[in-house]
């Protein structure tokens, strides 16, 4: 098996999808393979979708994963878009167990992240880098002169007026449970991003997840002076960047 070749898997609150990746390149060289997130997301239903992956791929080398979580050593400590069983739970060594491959864990949106500062639109920018990943909840990654700063919860800082954590007022599932407009919805981000703005005075806003392919139909609305690009790796970047994190650090 050549040594450039990681199995990029990201493990999302709906849906769990995985790719080999050239992690040279920053590309992937397979489709994307996606299965449901299976409910309860419990650990061990979890790791049984999570099996059927590597074998689709009947891989046997290094996996990296992206989780939703605060992850630490492999552990997860958090659990907001999946099921409480998961706190404590540690995600490499349960995944390692299920696949019989040496595998790496980090919060999903670092994994984003990782591809867009590697690869993408954060390649080579100086200062400080915020993607944001719009979906389920929101994740957040942020970068100074390209070093990660891993496990930061931006989608859970509190909007003052709005009398909410930021992933409840402002991710996709606000704009489904509330049934708001793509420009109600994005004035509720511009009110988050324009927060973040103030308080982190980021040189660039990456915008990843879901929701950022529809940046056309909301950035009337967004009037913040920091530049914001969408994510060129669009939903491939969760897989890649895990891929590449996992590649450094196996
Ligand atoms: C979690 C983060 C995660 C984000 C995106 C949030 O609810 O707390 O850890 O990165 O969702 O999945």
């Amino acid at each position: 098996m050549k040594d450039n070749l990681v199995l990029g898997v990201d493990i999302g609150g709906t849906g769990i999808k995985g790719a080999i990746v050239d992690v040279k390149k920053g590309k992937m060289t397979t489709e994307r393979f996606r299965l449901e997130t299976p409910q309860p997301s419990t650990p061990i239903n979890v790791a049984a979708t999570f099996t059927k992956i590597v074998d689709h791929f009947k891989w046997k080398g290094k996996i990296g994963v992206g989780f939703p979580a605060v992850i630490k050593n492999g552990v997860s400590h958090t659990a907001s878009n999946i099921h409480k069983d998961w706190i404590g739970t540690d995600v490499a060594k349960l995944l390692e167990d299920a696949s019989k491959c040496a595998v790496s864990v980090l919060n999903d949106a670092d994994a984003a992240g990782m591809a867009e500062i590697t690869f993408g639109e954060g390649k080579g920018v100086k200062g400080t880098v915020i993607l944001l990943t719009i979906g389920t909840g929101i994740g957040s990654a942020i970068f100074l002169d390209g070093q990660l700063l891993t496990n930061t919860e931006f989608g859970h800082i509190y909007l003052k007026g709005h009398n909410a954590v930021a992933e409840k007022y402002a991710s996709n599932t606000a704009r489904k449970t509330d049934e708001l407009s793509w420009s109600d919805w994005g004035n509720r981000f511009e009110d988050y991003l324009s927060h973040l703005q103030f308080i982190f005075n980021p040189d660039l806003f990456i915008l990843g997840g879901g929701s950022s392919k529809k940046y056309d139909k909301f950035k009337d609305v967004i009037q913040i002076s920091t530049p914001i690009k969408t994510a060129k790796l669009l939903n491939e970047a969760g897989i890649i960047g895990a891929a590449v994190r996992a590649n450094q650090l196996l």
